[in-house]
């Protein structure tokens, strides 16, 4: 098929222009070759590429930065993904839409979310992320929301490498102990993305690695994989590390539209970091 992949130059983006690039005719593009935000950019963009699908991986995603630049944050979530979803149904085209567990408040439980609970976001990129999920939703063609969490992979920042590298700085590290979420490897993510496109299948979905646990433990497993003492890693709680986004305290995405959909078994979590530590500890990561 022919895809446009946007966002090609972010974390998640590169892990599927690498992971999919066998199967499909692949696309990228990222700011600097349309500004998404742009009405008359995304439709040159469509006319010049015609995509049979779009794996719409662009996104503001500095959650804090979010909470005091509202307007471009929402420009590039809300109103850009309004332009691509237009876009694609004028020509007939699919889409998938990426999206985030921050469009749930958090206060559900450990069970966590399933793909058709209400969306209620309490931070402002959250908010931002509905709007575009809402947008997607509206389309006429065939669409796919696919939320994920915690993200990590061969990127510039994302939480498993500052750990790595705050613990090769500093004697003892305090890490928030009362947020639950599951963290999911880009290259898994990816992965989910090529079964979905290739499927088919329409609807919200959650695609995550599988299992789940709290930054703290996610900290320590990382330490424990590059050998330094998990006593090094004390816990604390979000409210001694305050943020300009409140976070919401237990965002588990829970899985069953992709177990209907015959996605095959992702893998767990720490199989998923420790793949990508050392990915990092042997220099092979493209960005260490
Ligand atoms: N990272 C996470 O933990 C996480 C968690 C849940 C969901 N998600 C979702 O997963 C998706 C991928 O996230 P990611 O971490 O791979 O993001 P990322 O690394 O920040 O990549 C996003 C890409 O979109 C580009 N972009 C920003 N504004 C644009 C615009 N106006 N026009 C065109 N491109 C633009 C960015 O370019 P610049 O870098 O130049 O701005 C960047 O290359 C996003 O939808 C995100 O909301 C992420």
């Amino acid at each position: 098929m022919k895809i446009l992949v946007t966002g090609c130059e972010g974390m998640l983006g590169q892990a599927v222009m690498r992971r999919l690039a066998s199967v499909h005719e692949l696309t990228g593009v990222d700011v600097a070759g349309a500004d998404l935000t742009q009405a008359q950019q995304v439709k040159d963009l469509f006319d010049r590429t015609k995509p049979e699908w779009v794996i719409h991986c662009a996104a503001w995603t500095d959650v804090d930065g979010a909470e005091s630049h509202r307007e471009a944050a929402m420009a590039v979530n809300g109103l850009a993904t309004e332009y691509v979803a237009q876009n694609c149904d004028a020509i007939a085209a699919g889409l998938t839409y990426i999206s985030t567990d921050y469009v749930f408040n958090g206060r559900g439980g450990a069970q966590g979310y399933t793909e058709n609970e209400k969306r209620d976001p309490i931070n402002y990129y959250g908010l931002t992320k509905a709007r575009g999920e809402e947008a997607v939703e509206s389309m006429s063609g065939p669409w796919q929301i696919v939320r994920t969490s915690w993200l990590f992979g061969d990127g510039k920042v994302n939480f498993p490498k500052t750990i790595r590298r705050l613990l090769g700085e500093k004697p003892t590290l305090k890490v928030v102990a009362d947020q639950r979420g599951c963290p999911t490897h880009a290259d898994d993510l990816a992965d989910v993305l090529g079964f979905l496109v290739s499927s088919g299948s329409r609807g919200i979905f959650h695609g995550t690695n599988a299992g789940q646990c709290t930054w703290f433990d996610l900290a320590r497993e990382v330490a424990g994989l590059i050998k330094v003492d998990v006593q090094h890693i004390t816990a604390c709680s979000g409210s001694e590390y305050p943020t300009a986004a409140v976070r919401p305290a237990c965002s588990v995405l829970e899985s069953h539209h992709l177990e209907e959909a015959g996605c095959p078994d992702r893998p767990l979590w720490q199989e998923a970091v420790g793949r990508y530590i050392r990915l990092l500890e042997t220099g092979q990561a493209r960005h260490l």
